[in-house]
């Protein structure tokens, strides 16, 4: 019985122990912060189609004309309503876009992205420029905050589920308990005649 609890428990707690390098955290103030660098640095080429907020009812467009970007840069710059979930599950699509937006480098000249590169299984030769300049001092804390929002964006439920989990827990052992007792009290005459 004990190490079914203990099974249960482990299951629950092991990807909280899971260590997640780009330190993104969900908090309103990061998503905040992320909201007006979106407007910042990224809003030029792409929209946000999906996205609602006070300032935005019916999403954000891009500043730049689609086609035109699609002209100047090669690629159509894609909507990133929902680019955090189609990048991973949860916090992963969210580090996609900040190891994105960190790993620009030049190949003699020619803009290359490590990020990109795994993900596409290319070289990395990348439409986007990057965004926010690689020497820009505060380059992670911007990218950190952006991604979080990005993925608020494209799963605004999140932190709701997650919210949940421990309650989920909770629940799960109480009642593993009560069917224990339940179990142990329907069986009791049973085992009693038994014994003998
Ligand atoms: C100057 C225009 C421009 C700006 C500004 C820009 N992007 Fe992009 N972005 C592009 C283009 C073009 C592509 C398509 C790249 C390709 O497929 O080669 C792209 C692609 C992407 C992708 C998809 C990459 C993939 O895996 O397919 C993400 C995510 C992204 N941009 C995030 C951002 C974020 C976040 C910002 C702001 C910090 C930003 N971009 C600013 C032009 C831009």
């Amino acid at each position: 019985m004990l190490k079914i609890i203990f099974l249960i428990l482990l299951a629950f707690a092991a990807p909280a122990f899971a260590k997640d390098d780009a330190e993104i955290k969900l908090t309103p103030e990061s998503i905040e912060r992320g909201r007006t660098l979106y407007t910042q640095y990224c809003v030029a080429c792409h929209g946000l189609k999906y996205y609602r907020g006070e300032d935005a009812k019916t999403g954000l467009p891009p500043a730049m004309d689609p086609q035109m970007a699609e002209a100047a840069f090669g690629v159509a710059p894609p909507d990133l309503s929902l680019m955090a979930s189609a990048r991973g599950r949860g916090i992963e699509g969210a580090t996609y876009i900040y190891r994105l937006l960190t790993s620009y480098y030049t190949v003699n000249g020619q803009i290359r992205n490590k990020a990109f590169a795994e993900e596409t299984k290319t070289d990395g030769a990348i439409a986007m420029p990057p965004p926010i300049p690689m020497d820009d001092p505060a380059l992670k804390e911007k990218a950190r905050d952006i991604s979080a929002f990005l993925l608020k964006v494209s799963d605004p439920s999140a932190d709701e589920r997650r919210g949940l989990g421990p309650w989920v827990m909770v629940y799960m052992i109480l009642l593993t308990g009560v069917l224990y007792l339940l179990n142990r009290y329907t069986w009791r005459e049973v085992k009693k005649k038994l014994k003998g």
